[in-house]
């Protein structure tokens, strides 16, 4: 028998203890070891739980649970960066396993906790910290280790996709959609970590890290999150044949590592375009693999509680072979391209003066900063004419300096939403 350590029974822990009691016998007799959670720590103890434990298994000291030698496994779903970071660091200098959900963790500590878990041999597995219950990291570290990705977009966080869904599918405003996110559960009351991009950036750094080996942390990401999007932006993607997603985008250019998380314009005809409410989708691209797209619930206690008990059963495995699982190896230092040099294609929608002449001075703009133009669109005439154009790839400084010169055409009223563009260009 493996007997499990559960750091925090809220909504993940409370649907593990559930799920490792509904499938004791369905685990092993499929993975061949018997799983029991023998010790809980929470925060309050007095709080009413729907779990199958006993009274006697429940402490408020976190620390006992990791140093009590009946626990072989630790299970860290208490979030945050401390006492996670503490109690992580102490498990496994002490040799134990250890399974965790913690995004924000991993996403600024990681590579202290993937050093030390390397240096002690043991078992440090995180498939639910990015995508819920989608299987992913598992993928990315054991499924794909033979093949080089190249480039991994997802949809991440699904509180924005359900947002942007309604906005796409209902015309609803930004604020209208997220007030109704907010009254289903799936906002939280102070939204902001998840419509400015925040969650996915955390998700983005811990991507890249596994996807490409690399040492990247959530200050590395560039972000960028939905809360300027106006129902207009929504409607001309549309019409031009596109879905405005909120991509977490992570890359491998010349060596460097690209990694940036913000609204971006899908065609309509991508696969990411489909993925509706809160549902969340991760798209590899790899040399001989091709495209893959792994979807599902990204969140939710019992999706997440499905992923993590997915890696306590593999932990368990391997304590009893005496072996451990795939590791992420030694990370490397690599450049992070810094946002003004990297490249997408864009859309740009400026209103403009309804007269002859007009877009000579404009295609002037782009040619001095090189940003080429794809295509242009009229819509609306006289005091409401608009520009709609989407460019070919260029680098983010280019077409932010083309902005800039823009400003000073006279016959340019207002340069209004910029996006960009995942197109045919490579
Ligand atoms: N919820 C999701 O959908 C989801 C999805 C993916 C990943 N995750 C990750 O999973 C982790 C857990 O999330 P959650 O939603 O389950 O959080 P939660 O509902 O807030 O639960 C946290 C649990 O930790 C306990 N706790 C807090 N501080 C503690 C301390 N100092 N010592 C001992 N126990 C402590 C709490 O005790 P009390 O119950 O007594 O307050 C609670 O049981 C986070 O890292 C989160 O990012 C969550």
């Amino acid at each position: 028998m493996v007997r499990v350590g559960l750091l925090g029974c809220g909504h993940v822990g409370a649907p593990l203890a559930r799920l490792v009691d509904e499938h004791r016998a369905l685990i092993e007799a499929r993975a061949g070891v018997r799983i029991e959670i023998v010790r809980v720590a929470v925060r309050n103890l007095a709080r009413e739980r729907d779990v199958p434990l006993p009274a006697s298994c429940f402490t408020h000291d976190a620390d006992a649970v990791v140093a009590d030698p009946e626990v072989d496994i630790v299970v860290e779903v208490i979030g945050g960066i401390e006492p996670a970071r503490s109690l992580i660091t102490e498990a496994i200098k002490q040799g134990k396993p250890v399974v965790t959900a913690n995004k924000e963790l991993l996403a600024n500590v990681g590579k202290e906790l993937f050093d030390a878990a390397e240096a002690a041999g043991v078992d440090l597995l995180f498939e639910a910290s990015v995508a819920g219950g989608i299987p992913l990291m598992r993928p990315l570290r054991e499924s794909l280790a033979g093949d080089r990705i190249r480039r991994v977009m997802g949809i991440v966080n699904g509180t924005t996709n359900y947002i942007l869904t309604r906005m796409a599918e209902d015309g609803s405003s930004f604020q209208d959609a997220l007030a109704e996110a907010q009254t289903l559960g799936y906002a939280e009351r102070d939204p902001t970590a998840d419509v400015e991009g925040f969650d996915a950036a955390a998700k983005a750094a811990i991507i890249a890290t596994i996807a490409f080996g690399a040492r990247v942390v959530a200050g590395d990401v560039y972000s960028e999150g939905i809360s300027e999007l106006t129902d207009q932006d929504i409607a001309s993607a549309r019409e031009l044949g596109y879905v405005v997603k909120l991509l977490a985008i992570a890359e491998e250019v010349d060596g460097d590592i690209a990694v940036r998380v913000h609204p971006t314009m899908v065609p309509s005809t991508h696969p990411l375009a489909a993925v509706r409410d809160s549902f969340n989708a991760v798209f590899i691209e790899g040399d001989a693999v091709g495209e893959l797209m792994l979807y599902g619930r990204g969140a939710g206690g019992e999706p997440t509680a499905s992923a993590v008990l997915g890696d306590v059963i593999d932990a368990a495995k391997n304590l009893v072979s005496g072996g451990r699982g795939a590791t992420i190896g030694a990370l490397t230092r690599r450049r992070i391209r810094p946002i003004d040099e990297v490249e997408s294609q864009f859309y740009l929608q400026m209103e403009v003066a309804d007269r002859p002449g007009v877009l000579a001075a404009i295609a002037a703009a782009f040619g001095e900063r090189d940003v080429s133009i794809k295509s242009m669109q009229q819509v609306g005439i006289g005091a409401d004419a608009r520009l709609i154009f989407i460019t070919h790839r260029a680098r983010e400084a280019d077409l932010r300096a083309t902005i800039h010169d823009l400003r000073d055409v006279p016959t340019v009223h207002r340069v209004g939403s910029v996006l960009r563009v995942i197109g045919d260009d490579r």
